[in-house]
């Protein structure tokens, strides 16, 4: 028992995963077994027009269960686009859902299984200052996940992020009972992935276990008062670890591989399978500094138009995002955990590392940028030092995220890391 007030108690709740080339030939059998008998489908156009959802509904209707197809996930969800999706599920009646696709289309139906449950407004259930911080009194219909893209682990979490226009500033919903049901991870599914897409994507992956490895550990927490009170994101402690230690090994060796060759079946499998392990890690610990950077980041501006995604509307990938400040926030994190950052660094590059300081990790991460395409910096995704003080300012707005940093983060610390972050190379 810690003798100082601080927390003594985590918690590991992960999502039933099934895994392996093929396993989305049973969608069917998992949702029956859910006791489901009306499923909204949640798609985005992308996975339609590659003839996925199609086969999904099949499968599914096979069982002599109903579906109705929703197909109009947006690659970075705002707001406007949960509220369609919410509008929906509540009028469909339906008694499960089921969610084919990247993040955004697994957080699209994280939110609409949320309304249609419980009602009342998305707003008011997004986290605080920006929404009301409402909690989901009891859980959820069932949803079962099935990603298309190594990257979110968006089936193993309990948030759904989306964008905020009128704010400029993208934020999340997060609770225990947004975490789906089951997943089903196909890695035969991601075959299709543009390069840019599975560069952003594996990169998040990285960020999501290197961050989790590398935040502040539940037991330095104050103890919550009550149970309801514990936040999703606890902090490092031994289960997340190895979760997230799992993960970046496989980003370290398999991610250049996927990106280079998109038919590399064992480095998509890997890449797929580790995006799920960061997942369950970072579901439990969390993420923080370079996280929140990155929703600033991508919600200031929408001027980047990424090479390998759809034109419909510029957007900054996520993963790019997030890894673009990954370096210099390390370099600040150092001095917090010596050990531990240079165990993520070893583990990255699956080799020891006898003498470490704190450029080890941010020069192991950026050769890893170069070698998969990644942007040089923010810079390049179209800030300049004139506006650091407005992403500050964004970043500021993530408390909920900041609080898991090793050490305190002031606004000067995110200043310094978001000037250094401007070129990486
Ligand atoms: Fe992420």
């Amino acid at each position: 028992m810690a003798a100082n007030g601080n927390e003594t108690i985590f918690t590991l709740e992960a999502t039933p995963l099934k895994y392996g080339p093929g396993a989305s030939e049973e969608v069917g059998w998992e949702i029956k077994r859910m006791g489901v008998s009306r499923v909204m489908l949640i798609s985005d156009p992308g996975i339609v027009k590659a003839n996925i959802t199609p086969r999904i509904q099949e499968l599914i209707e096979a069982e002599g269960i109903e579906v109705e197809v929703w197909d109009r996930s947006r690659v970075e969800p705002t707001a406007d686009s949960f509220q369609e999706a919410a509008d929906f599920a509540k009028e469909g009646n339906f008694d499960g859902f089921v969610a084919i696709g990247g993040g955004s289309s697994i957080d699209t139906a994280k939110v609409s299984d949320l309304i249609a449950t419980h009602g009342g407004e998305i707003i008011d259930y997004v986290n605080p200052p920006i929404g009301g911080g409402k909690k989901p009194p009891s859980p959820l219909k069932p949803l079962l996940a099935v990603p298309t893209t190594a990257g979110t682990g968006a089936e193993a979490t309990t948030v759904a992020i989306l964008d905020i226009p009128d704010q400029r500033v993208k934020t999340g919903i997060s609770h225990a009972y947004m975490r789906p049901d089951r997943g089903i991870v196909d890695p035969l599914l991601t075959m299709s992935m543009p390069s840019e897409v599975t560069s952003s994507c594996g990169l998040d992956v990285v960020c999501h276990a290197a961050e989790s490895y590398l935040s502040k550990p539940y037991d330095e927490r104050p103890k919550v008062d009550n149970p309801d009170e514990r936040p999703p994101y606890q902090g490092a402690n031994p289960v997340a670890d190895m979760w997230s230690a799992k993960a970046l090994e496989y980003g370290g060796k398999y991610l250049r591989r996927a990106v280079k060759d998109g038919e590399d079946v064992e480095a998509r499998g890997a890449m797929m399978l580790g995006a799920s392990l960061a997942g369950i890690g970072f579901g439990s610990a969390g993420v923080h500094i370079p996280h929140s950077c990155a929703y600033p980041i991508a919600g200031l501006k929408h001027e980047y138009q990424p090479p390998g995604y759809p034109l419909d509307h510029p957007l900054v990938p996520h993963g790019w995002s997030v890894i673009v400040t990954a370096p210099a926030a390390f370099r600040f994190t150092y001095d917090a955990q010596p050990e531990r950052h240079r165990y993520v660094a070893e583990l990255l590059i699956g080799e020891k590392i006898e003498n470490a300081d704190e450029n080890t990790l941010p020069e192991i991460l950026i050769q890893l940028m170069k070698d998969v395409g990644a942007p040089r910096g923010v810079r390049e995704l179209g800030y300049d030092e004139g506006e650091i003080d407005q992403l500050v300012d964004g970043a500021m707005k993530q408390q909920r995220l900041l609080v898991g940093a090793p050490k305190e983060v002031t606004e000067e610390d995110l200043a310094n890391i978001l000037r250094e972050s401007m070129e990486n190379w």
